[in-house]
C-alpha cells in the first residue's frame, strides 16, 4: 500500500516502522477536530479561489460521509496509513477523487496537528470548568449545613484552634476557583488559531487565516509560524492546571481518608461509594479518595513527561512531538473522572457532627483564646500571656481535663489578675467565633465567604 508521502522513496519502510512510527491508535480521538479543521480550510480556499465552490462542495459532503463511517464504526483505522490526518484524507480522495487530493494546499500536517489538539485541549479548559463548578456546587450545599459544626483546625495534625466545617470547606473552594481561573486563563491565552502556518514558514498561496480562525472559534491568529507549528505550551498548562487541581482533590481525598477511619470518626462515605475488603467482612474501605489521591500520581507523570519531550527540541516541528497526546488524553480523563466522583462522593457522605465536637473537647483548643483574654483584659503583654498559659494548660493536663473545662480557682492560683469573665473566653463555641477577622472561622464570617463563592458561582 502507497504512502501519501512515497514519491521520493524506493523502498517501502517495514511493518515494524509503522508500528513505531504510528500514532493513528489515539490520535483518532481528534476526529472531530480534524474534520472541522479540514472544513474551515477548504471553505477558506474557495472563498480565496484556490478551489472552486464545486470543489467545495464535494470535500464538505465527503467529510460528512468520513465522519458518519467514523461515528458508526464502519472506518476502517489502519496503522499503515499513520495517522488520523492521513487515514481521513485518504478516505475522503477515495469517496470524491480529485477535489480529495486539493485539501492539502496551503496546509501541512504540522498546522493540522497543532489545530486538532489545541482546539481539543481549548475544548477541554472548558469542560473541566464546568465541572469543577458542579464540584463546588455540592461542596456549599454541605458547607451550608455546618456553619456552626465544630471541629478541631489543625497545625502539624496537631489540635490547633476550633473552627467550624464550613469554614474548612470553604478552604478548598478557595482552592477550586482558583483552579478554574488557571484554567480559564490559559484557554484565554492560547486561544490562537495555527492553522496556514503550514510546514513551518507559511504558504505563498494567497490564504486568509483571518477567516479559517474565525470559522474555527479561534480569537485570533498566531503571530509566528515558526513558534506555533512547534508550540506545545497549552499541552502543558493543561497538565500543569490539572495536576495543581489534582493536587488539590487529593488532599481533600487524604483528608476523607482519615476522617472515615475510626480514629477520626468525622465522616462516613455512602455505601454507594465505599467498598469492602475479601477477607475481613467488617470493613468499608475509603477507596474513592484513595484512589484520587493515587490517580493525582499518573497526571504529575504526563506534565514531567511531556516537559521533557518538549526541553531539547530545535525549532521547529519534530516527531518527538506526536508523544503530546496521550498523557494529555489521560490527565483529562482522569481530571472529569475525578471530578464527578468526588462530587458524588461528597453529595452523599455523613458528617458526623458530634464526634467532630467532641475531638474539640481534647487538645486545649481554646488556649489562644486564654492568651489573648490576658492580653485584653489583663494588660499582659502577649509573650508573658502564653507563658502563663502554658502553665495553664499543664494544670488541665494535671487534672485530666481540657482547658475548657478548668475550673477559676486553679487560674486565679497560677494568676491573680484572672477574673470570672475569663470563663466565656474558654468555651469551644467562643473561640470559633471570636474569630470574627476578615477571613476568619467565626460563623458569620464563614457565612460571608460562603456567600462569596455562590456569587462567584452565580455570576459565571
Ligand atoms: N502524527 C503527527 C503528530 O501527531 C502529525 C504531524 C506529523 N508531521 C510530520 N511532518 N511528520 O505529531
Amino acid at each position: 500500500m502507497e504512502k501519501m508521502w512515497s514519491g521520493r522513496f524506493s523502498a517501502s519502510g517495514t511493518k515494524l516502522l509503522d508500528q513505531f512510527n504510528a500514532s493513528i491508535m489515539f490520535d483518532r480521538k481528534l476526529y472531530r477536530e480534524d474534520i472541522e479543521g479540514s472544513i474551515a480550510h477548504a471553505t477558506m480556499l474557495a472563498k480565496q479561489n484556490i478551489l472552486t465552490n464545486e470543489e467545495l462542495t464535494q470535500i464538505i459532503d465527503g467529510m460528512h460521509q468520513v465522519k458518519t463511517e467514523i461515528e458508526s464504526g464502519e472506518f476502517e483505522w489502519k496503522i499503515s496509513d499513520e495517522d488520523l490526518h492521513m487515514a481521513i484524507e485518504k478516505r475522503l480522495t477515495a469517496l470524491i477523487g480529485d477535489a480529495g487530493k486539493k485539501l492539502h494546499t496551503a496546509r501541512s500536517r504540522n498546522d493540522q496537528v497543532a489545530v486538532d489538539f489545541r482546539r481539543y485541549v481549548l475544548r477541554k479548559n472548558l469542560e473541566i470548568v464546568e465541572a469543577i463548578k458542579l464540584l463546588m456546587q455540592e461542596v456549599l450545599v454541605v458547607a451550608d449545613k455546618h456553619t456552626e459544626t465544630i471541629l478541631p483546625g489543625m497545625t502539624h495534625l496537631q489540635h490547633a484552634q476550633p473552627i467550624n466545617f464550613a469554614f474548612h470547606l470553604a478552604a478548598y473552594m478557595s482552592m477550586f476557583k482558583r483552579d478554574i481561573e488557571r484554567f480559564e486563563n490559559s484557554h484565554k491565552r492560547n486561544n490562537v488559531s495555527p492553522l496556514g502556518c503550514a510546514a513551518l514558514a507559511g504558504t505563498p498561496h494567497n490564504i486568509d487565516r483571518e477567516k479559517t480562525a474565525e470559522l474555527l472559534g479561534f480569537e485570533s491568529v498566531s503571530v509566528n509560524c515558526l513558534d506555533t507549528v512547534s508550540d506545545r505550551d497549552f499541552a502543558l498548562e493543561i497538565l500543569f492546571n490539572i495536576s495543581t487541581m489534582m493536587m488539590h482533590i487529593s488532599r481533600l481525598s487524604e483528608e476523607l481518608v482519615m476522617w472515615s477511619s475510626y480514629e477520626f470518626g468525622f465522616v462516613e462515605l455512602s455505601d454507594e461509594y465505599s467498598t469492602g475488603s475479601s477477607i475481613m467482612p467488617q470493613k468499608k474501605n475509603p477507596d474513592v479518595p484513595e484512589l484520587l489521591r493515587g490517580k493525582t500520581g499518573r497526571v504529575y507523570g504526563a506534565l514531567m513527561g511531556l516537559l521533557t519531550v518538549m526541553k531539547g527540541l530545535p525549532l521547529a516541528y519534530n516527531k518527538d512531538t506526536q508523544e503530546d497526546k496521550e498523557g494529555v488524553f489521560d490527565a483529562v480523563e482522569t481530571a472529569e473522572i475525578s471530578l464527578e466522583i468526588l462530587k458524588e462522593a461528597i453529595k452523599t457522605m455523613q458528617v458526623k457532627a458530634h464526634n467532630m465536637k467532641n475531638a474539640s473537647k481534647v487538645g486545649h483548643l481554646s488556649a489562644t483564646d486564654l492568651a489573648d483574654y490576658l492580653v485584653q483584659k489583663c494588660n499582659i503583654p502577649f509573650r508573658e500571656a502564653h507563658f502563663i498559659t502554658g502553665k495553664a494548660v499543664a494544670k488541665s493536663e494535671e487534672l485530666k481535663i481540657d482547658l475548657s473545662d478548668i475550673q477559676l480557682k486553679y487560674l486565679q492560683e497560677i494568676d491573680s489578675r484572672i477574673n470570672e469573665d475569663v470563663l466565656k473566653f474558654l468555651s469551644i463555641d467562643n473561640s470559633m467565633n471570636a474569630r470574627t477577622s476578615a477571613g476568619g472561622t467565626a460563623t458569620v464570617r464563614t457565612k460571608e465567604q460562603l456567600e462569596y463563592f455562590k456569587n462567584y458561582l452565580k455570576d459565571k
